[in-house]
């Protein structure tokens, strides 16, 4: 295998944490990486270089691969959050994150292995709100032909690449006609002139969240715009044991970070007890990814290692508090660490 070279960016609250034990794991797995650590967030701002530190986006734009701790955005005030502007920024317009049940999580559903593709540049995290007047503020939802037909040409083609039955949109199409109209009619359209060969569904958004509530495993691949898949991002995460279990990409035509679906989690940030699984699944998707970039699948046999190793862990009951388990963060990656070698 080749040593190669990858952004990280430690982030915020627990990020940190969560951050060190995925680069203890991987490094006991083989990976070759070199490490190219750059911040943003609160931790940039601290270092008195701004929020997103253009160090941090040429970074990125120069070695192509990022593996992201979660950053913090204050809520009602404050600066345009940073994970919203390096999606704009690198235009890494396909989020991506795969929701399964893990063997020894259980949980009110089996069987669930669906996929959320969410639009990641435009809809109301454009970000452009005003003030009209005193007590009357707007926020504007762009969509565009352009992005609508890109992200749901990237969720059919990821169904056929990874032999996914259905893809189901999530709209609100009744109410907002226009936009959301515009994201449901690109779908249909790249499907009925390139991916036939895949089956194709939509549903209102409020309808479609009660199914998934009821009955997760009657979905294959959910496409949604900016906001809704943020949302439901969260939602699936609690159907197969919380955030603490959901990893995440954010793709490009040059560039993809790789982040777990979680935040910074202030309420526990600091104690050591935050589960660094989702962080760890989606370093395995990054291993994957590199696997296919470089040309070397020796990156994909230690993806393989590393979960294969997870997996036997939480069957063993090695499990972080927010999974019912008792072990800390360190001790849970020492206990995949543990079970790499077979
Ligand atoms: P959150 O995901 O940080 O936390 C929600 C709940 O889940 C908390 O109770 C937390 O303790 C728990 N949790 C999250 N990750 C966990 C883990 N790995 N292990 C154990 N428990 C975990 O969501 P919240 O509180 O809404 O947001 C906190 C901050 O994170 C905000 O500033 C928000 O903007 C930011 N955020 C950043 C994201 C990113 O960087 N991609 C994504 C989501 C939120």
């Amino acid at each position: 295998m080749s040593t190669n070279k990858i952004v990280l960016i430690p982030g915020d609250g627990i990020g940190p944490e969560v951050t060190a034990a995925v680069k203890r794991i991987l490094a006991s797995a083989g990976a070759e990486i070199e490490w190219v650590e750059h911040h943003a967030g609160l931790t940039a701002i601290a270092q008195e270089r701004g929020v997103l530190p253009q160090q941090t986006l040429d970074a990125i734009v120069e070695h192509r691969i990022a593996l992201k701790g979660p950053c913090t955005t204050p809520v009602s005030e404050g600066f345009t959050s940073v994970n919203v502007q390096l999606r704009q920024k690198l235009d890494l317009y396909a989020a991506v994150r795969p929701v399964r049940n893990l063997s020894g999580v259980s949980t009110r559903f089996e069987g669930v292995d669906l996929v959320i593709v969410r639009e990641n540049t435009e809809g109301l995290y454009s970000g452009i709100e005003n003030e009209i007047t005193s007590g009357v503020v707007t926020s504007l939802k762009v969509a565009t032909e352009a992005a609508c037909t890109r992200i749901a040409d990237w969720a059919f083609d990821y169904a056929v690449r990874r032999n996914r039955r259905r893809v189901t949109v999530f709209h609100k199409a009744n109410i907002m006609k226009l936009t959301d109209g515009l994201f449901l009619r690109c779908a249909q359209r790249v499907h009925d002139q390139k991916y036939k060969i895949i089956e194709h569904d939509h549903a209102i958004i409020d309808a479609g969240c009660m199914r998934l509530v009821q009955d997760p495993t009657q979905f294959d691949v959910l496409l949604l715009e900016n906001l809704y898949g943020d949302v439901v991002s969260d939602l699936c995460a609690g159907l197969v044991g919380g955030l603490g279990v959901v990893p995440g990409a954010n793709i490009g035509n040059e560039q993809a970070v790789f982040e777990a679906v979680h935040g910074s989690a202030p309420d526990i940030a600091g104690k050591g007890i935050a589960n660094p699984l989702a962080l760890l699944m989606s370093a395995v998707m990054m291993l994957n990814h590199m696997a296919d970039a470089f040309h070397d699948e020796a990156y994909r046999r230690v993806a393989e290692a590393i979960k294969q190793a997870y997996d036997k862990a939480l069957e063993d009951g090695q499990k972080t508090c927010d999974l019912g388990g008792g072990l800390d963060t360190d001790q849970f990656a020492q206990a995949v660490i543990d079970r790499l070698k077979g």
